[in-house]
């Protein structure tokens, strides 16, 4: 059982701030990275599930997460954007990892048993440019919004109408919000797409960094596309022994998790710098009709 209750954290000697590739602030000790978000470890003793939200506003610092607008290719238009998502998507289309994630989510939502409240994507990167990797990416955050868009459409298909749609990363300029409301999806800035999180939400999060995925983990929403998590159970390639470090409150989070959850790990999709490389689509476990509150 996840503990409910701990100790006060020491008090870090010899911190360090610095801004990591990604534009994040983070704060260093001589043994751990602290900059990461933390969740009030409210668990529930019936269910060894969680409730409430994340209480660390202040640990990540606004200047690490502002917006970054990249700046677009020349020639990029809203209809060359869309011309290029068309083809991309019919690809998208025609794979088994389509495929599967729809079967999966008519089989969880089907029947009207489950209301999805709404859609909220981190992380795509940006749609028309990409000046800051080694090799383009842009190409991957059209499969990965194509995906998104896949989840929204069987959604709609089954609640009757188009859920409200959200794309939040501080890499997104003007073309790629145009291009996200000619989609249907308003793009968001940080922290506001976190705080549309409820426990009815479905999201999607490619290849999110770790402070972007204990957010996420802390609002327990009700469908996460997103990756095995058995990398928040480790430290430096070992795994983290108790009350060792602050890494051990995000093994608890991730545990009581994890116990509330069932998953499906998502067929490959053999693409140019893997976009869905390890997807992992995880929902909420049906409880037995004892099991259910009151
Ligand atoms: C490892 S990259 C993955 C990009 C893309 N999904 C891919 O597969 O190539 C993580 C992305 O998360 C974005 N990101 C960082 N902080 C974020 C935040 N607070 N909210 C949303 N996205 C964030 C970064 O700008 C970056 O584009």
């Amino acid at each position: 059982m996840p503990h409910t209750s701990r100790k006060k954290k020491p008090v870090h000697k010899k911190r360090k701030e610095f801004v990591d590739e990604e534009g994040w602030t983070r704060i260093t000790s001589t043994t751990s990275v602290i900059g990461v978000p933390r969740k009030s470890t409210a668990v529930d003793s019936q269910t060894g599930g969680f409730h409430g939200r994340l209480e660390v506003p202040n640990v990540l610092k606004p200047a690490g997460v502002t917006p970054r607008p990249m700046k677009p290719v020349k020639g990029t238009t809203v209809d060359t954007m869309r011309a290029q998502y068309n083809r991309i998507e019919a690809n998208w289309l025609e794979s088994d990892l389509c495929r599967s994630l729809k079967e999966i989510l008519r089989r969880y939502l089907g029947g009207g048993r489950r209301e999805i409240s709404n859609c909220v994507v981190f992380g795509s990167g940006s749609f028309c440019g990409d000046e800051i990797h080694w090799v383009d990416r842009h190409e991957s955050a059209y499969y990965q919004i194509a995906a998104f868009r896949t989840v929204a459409d069987t959604i709609e298909q089954i609640q009757g109408h188009w859920p409200p749609c959200y794309a939040q990363e501080p890499f997104y300029n003007e073309l790629d919000a145009a291009f996200l409301a000619n989609m249907h999806i308003t793009r968001v800035d940080h922290p506001q797409g976190f705080n549309l999180l409820d426990e009815a939400s479905f999201v999607y999060s490619p290849a999110a960094e770790p402070e972007v995925e204990l957010r996420i983990l802390s609002h327990d929403p009700e469908i996460w596309l997103h990756r095995s998590l058995e990398h928040l159970f480790y430290s430096n390639g070992m795994t983290v022994e108790d009350g060792q470090d602050d890494t051990r409150i995000d093994r608890d989070m991730a545990q009581a998790f994890l116990k509330t959850q069932d998953f499906a790990q998502l067929p490959d999709f053999d693409l140019k710098n893997f976009p869905f490389h390890g997807s992992m689509l995880w929902w909420r476990k049906t409880l037995d009709p004892e099991e259910k509150e009151p």
